[in-house]
Order: C-alpha cells, then structure tokens, then sequence
C-alpha cells in the first residue's frame, strides 16, 4: 500500500501537514498526554472522562504556517482521481486533518466512505423543505458508518504492535472490527449482548474471523466487561471510548462540506446511541471551521429511541449537566444503549450548534424507515430516527421550509432484514404502538405475495396491489 505521491506546490502550501502531531486532551480535565500513554481503558487517569485528539500545531500556524483551505480543496478532490490506494479511501483523501500516524504505510483500509450524499425529493414535498439530503453511510464497506472510525483506529493498533483487538458491540462495530482486523492480519474479539443484536450483523463477525462472543447481558454490561478485560490482557479495545475512532468519524463532515462546495448545511441530524458519531461529526465541523475551511457549524441535532432516550432525559432534567443511565429498549437494536460513553462530547456539540435532543416512538421509527425505503434508498431502523426526528422539528417549527437538511443514514437496510420484513408483514409493532398510525402504515405495508404459479394470477396480484 503506497502513500500517495503530493502534487509538489500542494505540498509546499501545506508545510508539515503529514507529521503526526497529534496529543490526547481529556474533555473533562483538560490534562493532555502523548497518544501513546493512554490507559487501556481510555479513561483520563485525573478524572475518568474521555479523551480527544488534539492537533496542537494547528492553533500555532498564523499566517504562512496555516494551512492552506484553498490548496487543502484542492488537493482532496485532486485526489478523487488518482489511482493510489489511500487516495481512493473517502477518509485518507483527506490525511492532512488526520496527522495520527507515524508512517501512513500502516494504514488499513478497505476503500472506506466517499459515501452518497442523495436528494430526498419526495420526503421534501411531503415536509415542505426546500432542500433534504441523506448522506448514506451504509454504503460503506461493511454496511454502516462505524468503516470510516475503524480504518483510523486499527491502523493506530496495528502502527503500535498490538496482536489483539476488542469491542463491545450492538453489532455494528464489531463487523466493522472484524473486517480491519482481518485485512491487516490481527485476530479481534467481539462481546455482543446474547439475542439483541441484528442477524446481519452477527454473521459479519463470524465470516470476517473474530472470536465472537454473546454474552448474556445487554450491551452496557459487554462494555463493563470488556473495560475489566482490557486491562490485565494486551488486547487494543476499539469501542468509541478510543478517540481514534472519532478521527475518522468526523471524515463525512468533510465529504458533505466538499459536496455542499464547501457550504455547510443548514441543519445536520444523527441519530444518537453511545454518542460517538455526533461527537465526531461536530469535531469534524468545528475543526473545517476553525481551520477556515467553512464559514459555520450547521445545527447538529441527536436523535434517540423513546426507550432509549438517556440523553434526552438528562436535556429535559439538568441541561445535559448530568446523565442518568436507563435500561434501555427498542427494536432498533443498533442504538439500544442506555448508559452512552460519549454523552458529555455529544451534549457539546448540540450545545455549541444550537441543536436538538428529541425522541421517537417505535411505530415513528418503522414508518420513518418504510418511507425512506420507498424512496429507493432503505437504512437499519436506527438511522431511520433522522427522518422521524425530523418531522417532529418540522412540525413543531424548529425547521424552516428554505433550510438544507442533512440526515446521516448509519446502516445499510441489509444489516436487519427480520425487521423489514416484520414490518410489511404487519408483526412488527404491538396494536398499543401502532394507535393513531393505522393508515400511514397501511399505506407503507408491502407484503409478498404468495400467487399461483401462472401469469394470470401475476397480473391480478399486480393489478390489485397499492399503488
Ligand atoms: N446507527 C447505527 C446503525 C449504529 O450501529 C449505531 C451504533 C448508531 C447509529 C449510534 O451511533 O453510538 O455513535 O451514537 N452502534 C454501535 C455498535 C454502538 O456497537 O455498532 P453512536
């Protein structure tokens, strides 16, 4: 794998860029430590609160010493063409905000983001909004946006020596993890709450090689486990704790920036289970901010499940100064977490954005997902909370019609057929959750027909169907 050759004025403009010269600074005591020296468990060794990637030297570069935001634009979509293997990866296309390597050769990749950032037209008309876009990150390699965070970290367990990886799991990154972990040749262990995770998923770990193991509690008590485990064995943990992970996560910030031609829009909206892809997302922003690449922050929202919701009760009881955890429930199995690690990072960038924090029901999150899926694009239940979220915005005025609205879809509709497929077949959602909602999902439902093997019986079934 060859670092890609810099156009030389490129270069030039952009002094330094490659260096690794990042540091790891504690969101909540602010102590800063040399990457290397995190605990296990990435917890401050001060105050036990996470940590966050830090690029010391960009605060420094005044005048000439800046980095360039016009060659830096350039360079990335240059590299949109070029035939190098980490130029052709939508997160290191982007290397120079991301200085956390010694040696790019390191680099894992399997060709992560470049994701689509597609119209919704119809959800649009529907909700009167000029403009509504779904940045689709289930087009990632392994399905979901938890790629584009695992190129980052594993490459930094791999540049460290590292044999083993490890994560807790709603089922997500631990296909994520396997698969890196695979293609650069370090064995992964995988804690996944017993029976609570997508099937998809599950089969994803197993085929990419981890040891994969279910264990009989939810996924806050994998993540209590594994925090045990970490630290008496050598074993690099790859939950969203790692800050590492962030850095690349916050890469589709860039890519919507890019796409937007370096306009951001006007409102962002993520759904929200451990809190990690918000974080990130408006770590992404902030930085194309600061570093003069855009002219705001859009608003970033966080949606959670209504049974899941630790986030919004912490909003609606201290203003996101405290986080009670909660046992958390709902068929969105992805975002099923009721103590999220990285509840202080997210409560910040909704603050900072003049965001939201709201919930969805259960039967607002299956519709949400049917209509996107009649759109032609589909997603797993959780990244459907964007659209229902956002029609709650819309309806309570939050949302103007002129605004550019961006919902970041984190699953591939693969990941969770059973839930699809309950769904149209009308056993997905109990009576009491479906109450006030009969039509709009009996408009949605498609269920397969079982027909008689010949073409009149076809036609017939075609021509009673809904429209
Ligand atoms: N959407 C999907 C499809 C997810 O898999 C997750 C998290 C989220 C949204 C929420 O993102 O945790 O950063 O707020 N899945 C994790 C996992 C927890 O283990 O796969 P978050």
């Amino acid at each position: 794998m060859a670092a890609s050759r810099e156009p030389p004025h490129a270069g030039r403009l952009t002094p330094g860029m490659n260096d690794n010269l990042h540091q790891l600074r504690c969101f909540g005591c602010g102590d800063r430590i040399a990457g290397p020296d995190a605990r296990p468990d990435f917890r401050c060794v001060q105050c036990g609160d996470l940590f966050e990637v830090e690029y010391a030297g960009w605060s420094l570069r005044q005048g000439t010493n800046r980095p360039n935001p016009g060659a830096l634009k350039w360079l990335w979509r240059e590299r949109r063409c070029s035939s190098e293997t980490l130029d052709q990866s939508g997160v290191w296309r982007f290397r120079e905000l991301l200085p956390i390597l010694d040696s790019y050769g390191n680099a894992v990749t399997l060709l992560e983001g470049n994701t689509p950032l597609y119209p919704l037209t119809r959800s649009a008309r529907r909700l009167g909004i000029d403009q509504l876009l779904a940045k689709h990150q289930g087009m990632n390699p392994t399905g979901s946006f938890k790629d584009t965070g695992m190129t980052t970290a594993l490459s930094v367990a791999k540049e460290r020596g590292f044999e083993w990886v490890a994560c807790a799991s709603t089922g997500n990154t631990s296909a994520a993890m396997a698969a890196y972990a695979a293609r650069a040749g370090l064995r992964s262990l995988v804690l996944i709450p017993e029976g609570k995770i997508a099937w998809g998923k599950l089969s994803q770990a197993m085929d990419y090689g981890a040891v994969t193991c279910q264990l009989k509690t939810d996924f806050d008590g994998c993540v209590r486990v594994l925090a045990e485990i970490v630290q008496h064995e050598p074993i690099y943990l790859l939950n969203s704790v790692n800050p590492y992970r962030l850095e690349g996560q916050k890469t589709p910030a860039l890519e919507i920036a890019e796409d937007l031609e370096w306009n951001v829009p006007d409102h962002l909206i993520v759904p929200g289970g451990n809190l990690a892809n918000s974080s990130a997302l408006g770590k992404g922003f902030r930085e194309l901010r600061e570093l003069g690449l855009v002219a705001r922050m859009p608003r970033i929202s966080v949606i959670q499940a209504e049974g899941a919701n630790p986030l919004v009760r912490s909003f609606a009881a201290n203003h996101g100064k405290e986080l009670e955890p909660v046992e958390a429930h709902t068929r969105a199995t992805a975002i099923r977490i009721g103590n999220p690690a990285s509840w202080r990072k997210a409560v910040r960038v909704i603050q900072d954005s003049d965001g939201w924090c709201l919930d969805v029901t259960e039967a607002e999150i299956a519709i949400a997902k049917a209509e996107l899926g009649a759109e032609g694009l589909g997603c797993e239940p959780a990244s459907a909370v964007t659209l229902a979220g956002l029609k709650k915005l819309r309806v309570e005025g939050k949302i103007g019609s002129g605004e550019t609205v961006v919902l970041v879809l984190t699953g591939h509709t693969l990941k969770d057929a059973d839930y699809t497929i309950d769904f149209h077949r009308g056993t997905l959602l109990r009576e009491e959750e479906i109450a006030g909602h009969n039509a709009e999902i009996d408009a949605l439902r498609r269920n397969a027909f079982v027909v008689e093997a010949n073409p009149a019986a076809v036609v017939a079934a075609m021509k009673g169907s809904k429209g």
